[in-house]
């Protein structure tokens, strides 16, 4: 087959396959209790989405415009990083009030516009709910610190100083994520607040059953606004171990303590992350959460863990935890290494109980999935990615610009950066503006992010006229449609959408391989080279049961050849190929 004819076979598929979405898409409403499992889940960051007013800074409006190109692709739930009233210093994790929007991003009507606008097209919208801190500004940290017996006082995590040579110092090492000490003095209180991430940010107390209450109380008044879930900001760093003693150090290969990009010594986070009380909590969101009526309400956990066990637990012993605790095991190997990516994979279908992974590979932390390039084959490892992604047993997260292949584009100079560790950190820790650039929607004025000619709040990066939207909807072999066929694929193939997964050729070296099959005995197979060169595949299904011999393709790299047998599947450089056996 020529390209033009190839071109033109996948355009039809992507076309064929968008049409049957709509069909799908009823049966995966957000009605049915069971939406959640093995749907897709798109982030938007949306200071970077779509400008609807000019500001430069895309808002609530814009998303709902952006909404029947978000249902062409395919997805099920939108996950909104947070859009409350804020300062801004963490860009919305540094929240001020838990029960409006920040005028920057819109009006609790226009919030509720894209929840209606949503649901039409089966779409649900899941809040960040950022527990384990507020902003500095909040007023319930104002009158906490205002005195030591107010009604609040105990609202945060204050402590006294440690008293050296007369002086106040930090109660311990414990540092915060951002970079140095975890402790800022109050000079009112003349105490020290504990906060985990930015100064802004204290820690609430968690131990307050009155601060239960109030982040309760915030969780119900949006499930009465009609969202479908919460992402659980942090939800592992809530307690904190109450001696306050040190942390170790993290030693390096030659004993001494390694330094972090802030030239802090590294410390561990055992008494401050993943603390057994975190289970109680998680418990009493999922009872505020079951009490909606007819209604599935879905807990998804910000959840970075050291094992597949702590990972496991987060679900609950009786399934009355997160919904979807974040793999973030498998996503974030960061390089193409198939015995890891076998490994983890093959945990997260045989060690967390049959309980629904959740897979992440990008998001607004992180740089994008560029991380994984090879040389020339940014494309082309994109493609191998995304089939991971989607074609495993997994509720599937997404971050917004992955299904065009937008790429990481960091500021170049510290008098650029607008994220603070990005300040901190320079050079060696550049922020996370870099994975925050606004969307590419064309290669007009602002990429079409914003009204043209605005200021936008971070640069477009120059590779908006090559990696748009648009210019991937007119390329029959473009990231887009790949994306839409994968996605349709998932919602529609009853082997890919929830059939047990099983990984083969567990010796290759070169391939992932994996073997997903159906209640009803439909198996497909799926391939992805890990590599850039050439390799050949073959599969004897014989021992799982599956009786046929021939694939009939379901969906392949552009350019690889039609297999003709099971005995060798040609695929080319960080080649992808998913077939049907029959
Ligand atoms: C995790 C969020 O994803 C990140 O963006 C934020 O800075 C921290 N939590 C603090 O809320």
């Amino acid at each position: 087959m020529n390209a033009v004819a190839r071109g033109l076979t996948s355009f039809f598929l992507a076309i064929f396959l968008s049409a049957s979405l709509f069909a799908q898409q009823s049966s995966t409403s957000t009605q049915n209790p069971d939406w959640w499992k093995n749907a897709v889940i798109y982030e938007i960051y949306p200071r970077s989405f779509q400008d609807s007013n000019g500001d430069g800074i895309g808002d609530l409006n814009g998303i709902t415009s952006r909404l029947d190109y978000l249902q062409a692709l395919g997805i099920d739930a939108i996950w909104l990083t947070p859009i409350y009233p804020s300062p801004q210093v963490d860009f919305g994790y540094d929240i001020s009030d838990y029960y409006n929007i920040d005028p920057q991003y819109g009006t609790l009507a226009d919030f509720d516009r894209l929840v209606a606008e949503a649901k039409k097209r089966n779409i649900g919208i899941i809040m960040d709910l950022v527990l384990n801190h507020t902003s500095d500004k909040h007023p319930w940290l104002i009158e906490s610190a205002s005195s030591r017996n107010n009604p609040k006082a105990d609202w945060y995590m204050w402590h006294d100083p440690k008293m050296v040579d007369g002086k106040p110092q930090p109660p311990n090492n414990w540092l915060s994520v951002f970079g140095h000490s975890a402790w800022e003095w109050d000079p009112a209180r003349q105490q020290y607040y504990y906060h985990r991430f930015y100064i802004q940010q204290p820690d609430l107390n968690w131990n307050n059953p009155l601060v239960r209450k109030a982040m309760y109380d915030a969780e119900r008044f949006w499930i009465q606004h009609g969202v479908a879930g919460f992402r659980l900001d942090a939800i592992t760093s809530l307690f904190e171990d109450p001696t306050f003693s040190d942390e170790n150090y993290v030693l390096g290969p030659d004993g001494k303590p390694l330094i972090n990009a802030y030239g802090d010594k590294r410390v561990d986070t055992l008494k401050t992350d993943n603390l057994p009380e975190v289970h109680d909590v998680l418990r009493e969101l999922r009872q505020v959460a079951d009490q909606t009526q007819g209604r599935k309400v879905v807990l998804i956990g910000e959840t970075y863990l050291r094992s597949v066990g702590d990972l496991r637990k987060m679900y609950g012993a009786h399934n009355d935890e997160l919904d979807l605790p974040m793999d973030m095991e498998v996503g974030f190997i960061n390089r193409f290494d198939v015995n890891m990516f076998r490994e983890r994979i093959n945990q997260a279908e045989t060690q967390i109980n049959g309980d629904e992974p959740l897979f992440v590979f990008d998001n607004h932390d992180n740089i994008r999935w560029d991380r994984y390039d090879h040389d020339a084959h940014h494309e082309d490892a994109g493609r191998v990615i995304a089939a991971v992604l989607f074609a495993s047993r997994d509720t599937a997260m997404m971050y917004y610009g992955d299904e065009i292949g937008m790429v990481t584009t960091p500021p170049t100079r510290k008098e650029d950066v607008k994220d603070p560790i990005g300040v901190t950190g320079w050079p060696k820790e550049k922020g996370r503006d870099g994975e925050r650039t606004p969307m590419q929607w064309n290669d007009g004025p602002d990429a079409g992010f914003a009204p043209s000619g605005v200021k936008t709040w971070l640069p477009i990066p120059p590779s908006y006229e090559q990696i748009n939207v648009t210019a991937d909807e007119h390329e029959p072999d473009s990231m887009l449609h790949w994306y839409q066929q994968l996605i349709a694929l998932k919602r529609q193939d009853p082997a890919l959408h929830d059939g047990a997964e099983t990984m083969l050729n567990t010796n290759d070296e070169h391939v992932l391989s994996w073997l997903r099959k159906a209640e009803n005995g439909e198996a497909v197979v799926v391939a992805c080279n890990f590599t850039d060169q050439p390799q050949t595949v073959s599969f004897d299904l014989a021992p799982q049961g599956v009786r046929g011999s021939s694939p009939k393709t379901l969906l392949k790299t552009p350019g690889a050849a039609e297999p003709t047998s099971l005995g060798s599947i040609q695929l080319g450089p960080f080649g992808v190929y998913i077939g049907r056996v029959e």
